[in-house]
């Protein structure tokens, strides 16, 4: 494999987002609220979504020509294997749907697991998260750090619910309402990668969703990594990427988070 020079892919990948970026507002600007497919019960994603993953996909290949996908709208045609591009062309696309300009477009660079480079991009906003394997993560442009707070009393916690049915759904309930009472608060944005990047750049001091996928978490988790936070999955093991479950914090809240959640999801004590 030719050597990655991860510098000018940034650069690259930055200038790719904020054209399609463009794109995606001007379709969200006048997206008629009745043009929505659906993937399975409550799981919506419109051609905005197809597209923008076809125009992500086209200049990836260019970029990185040995690189396979793993992206949402075509997750069938995955190659898990090696070196991969994880995307998410639309992450929050029910707030797109709604008229709700909170959603992002997630990607990364991953080898066998190991993620080397993510970028989260908030059309709406024009703000640009980024992170490269070993050299720093950045907002706009300057270098971030996960929050310094260590009491969970003062803390904000973020989640989200899936789409999917959990196989325990009265714990999970239960648990927002734990953290509600033990933190300053619970937040429900809706889109995932948003809020793994509000997490390393220390507006959340952590965050937590069962049976997010690949592209819901590969960008935001590098982010957090190198902005000093900590992953692990439910039980506070190391894979989050595949696991389909992910605690991300500051580092220092971490075991707080994990003893709420172990407090009422069975499975896990
Ligand atoms: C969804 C969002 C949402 C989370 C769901 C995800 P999508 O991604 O990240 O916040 O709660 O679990 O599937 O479908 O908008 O790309
Ligand atoms: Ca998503
Ligand atoms: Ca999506």
């Amino acid at each position: 494999m030719p050597e990655l020079n991860l510098t000018y892919l940034d650069s690259q990948i930055q200038e790719l987002l904020r054209q399609t970026g463009k794109y995606i507002l001007n379709e969200f600007s006048h997206f008629p609220g009745n043009r929505v497919s659906y993937k399975g019960v409550g799981d919506p994603f419109t051609h905005v979504d197809v597209t923008t993953e076809e125009i992500l996909k086209a200049r990836c290949e260019q970029l990185v020509p040995e690189a396979g996908f793993i992206a949402e709208e075509t997750a069938a045609n995955a190659q898990p294997e090696g070196l991969v591009w994880i995307i998410d062309p639309i992450d929050g696309t029910v707030n797109f749907i709604h008229g709700i300009p909170h959603f992002c477009i997630s990607i990364a660079l991953v080898d066998q697991s190991e993620i080397l480079m993510g970028h989260i991009y908030q059309p709406s906003t024009g703000d640009m998260w980024s992170a490269i394997k070993g050299e720093g993560a950045w907002y706009n442009g300057k270098t971030m750090q996960v929050s310094a707070t260590t009491k969970l009393d003062e803390a904000i916690i973020a989640t989200g619910f899936p789409y999917d049915k959990v196989p325990w759904p009265e714990a999970y309930l239960q648990t927002l309402f734990d953290f509600q009472l033990a933190t300053h608060g619970v937040r429900r944005f809706g889109a995932a990668a948003l809020d793994l990047a509000y997490v390393a750049m220390g507006r959340f001091e952590a965050f937590y969703e069962y049976n997010l996928k690949p592209w819901d978490v590969a960008a935001g988790a590098l982010l957090i990594q190198e902005a000093g936070g900590q992953l692990s999955d439910f039980r506070g093991e190391k894979e989050f990427l595949f696991a389909r479950q992910i605690v991300a914090s500051n580092r220092a809240l971490h075991s707080d988070v994990l003893q709420i959640l172990h407090r009422r999801i069975p499975a896990l004590t």
